[in-house]
């Protein structure tokens, strides 16, 4: 049959019709469809379609063992996020997208250690109970926590400055479910610019900024891992996040305070500020 605009879909489609893997054939033909439905909506030129490829191009080049252009490019485009919102828990803490800068291994400490190893900072501890989502606390819980600095840098981002695991910390829950950790204050900060994706934030007068926060990754034996942020409640960018994944649960509010007994309880120096983030994890479907 001749290709033409009215026939390139369905021609496309049933080239896959072969496919073994049957979800396999499913993506690649819906796929097939959105993407001739992307191209006929818009009717780009033959240069605009150029110029999207060597953008895409651009993207692949960029990426290292370090950069992942095209994780940034999902998140920018709310995909990261959408992916993480359907297949997130339905109950307990909400998920959030996992970030680039996870990319080492988080040091184990004991609870109450500090994961601020450049000191000198305003003093902060978080804390929280891990619980299933039926209110059980869930003791020997792991929680991998990771952050910038207050001056918006990821210790990978500044190895010359801050020390291989500053802002991170493995941590395991109590007997009675509880986490806490001192740190500082994390500092809203930009995405990298300075690829491709960067002059499409450029290009469309979008700013590159995510409002602040503290990662999280929750796991417990029969129950389901999260992912997920703190974030601190007011920050600039709490509206405009770069990447779409700030949702109402994840405020926590970081509040000074000069409550003596939590400062002993905690063994830090009142005033000092404080933040609760009490996560819920659903319970692994058993089949
Ligand atoms: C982050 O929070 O670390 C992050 C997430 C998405 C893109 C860039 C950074
Ligand atoms: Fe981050």
């Amino acid at each position: 049959m001749d290709f033409t605009v009215d026939t390139a879909t369905a021609a496309v489609e049933a080239s896959f019709d072969a496919t073994p893997d049957p979800r396999l054939r499913e993506i690649l033909q819906s796929l097939t469809r959105h993407l001739h439905g992307f191209v006929r909506e818009t009717s780009p030129s033959i240069e605009e379609w150029n110029s999207a490829i060597e953008f895409l191009t651009d993207v692949g080049k960029t990426c290292t063992d370090t950069r992942q252009e095209f994780i940034l490019l999902s998140d920018v485009m709310g995909v990261s996020m959408l992916v993480e919102t359907i297949n997130g828990q339905d109950v307990g803490t909400e998920s959030t997208v996992l970030g680039p800068f996870h990319m080492t291994e988080s040091p184990a400490r004991e609870l109450g250690e500090s994961i601020d190893l450049l000191g000198g900072g305003r003093a902060c501890v978080v804390s929280g109970t891990v619980r299933s989502t039926a209110g059980t606390p869930l003791a020997n819980a792991l929680v991998d926590v990771w952050q910038c600095t207050e001056d918006g840098f990821y210790d990978v981002q500044q190895p010359h400055v801050q020390p291989e695991g500053n802002g991170r910390g493995l941590f395991r829950t109590d007997e009675q479910g509880r986490f806490w950790f001192r740190t500082v204050v994390p500092s809203h900060y930009p995405i990298p610019t300075d690829g491709p994706v960067g002059r499409l934030l450029q290009a469309t007068s979008r700013h590159p900024y995510r409002p602040a926060h503290v990662h999280f990754i929750a796991a417990a034996d029969g129950y389901e891992e999260v992912t997920t942020h703190a974030f601190v409640a007011g920050s600039a960018y709490i509206d405009s996040d770069a990447v779409f994944a700030v949702k109402k649960g994840l405020l926590v509010d970081f509040v000074e305070t000069d409550d003596t007994v939590l400062a002993a309880e905690f063994g830090v120096e009142p005033p000092f500020i404080h933040a609760r983030f009490d996560i819920e994890l659903q319970e692994k479907e058993t089949l």
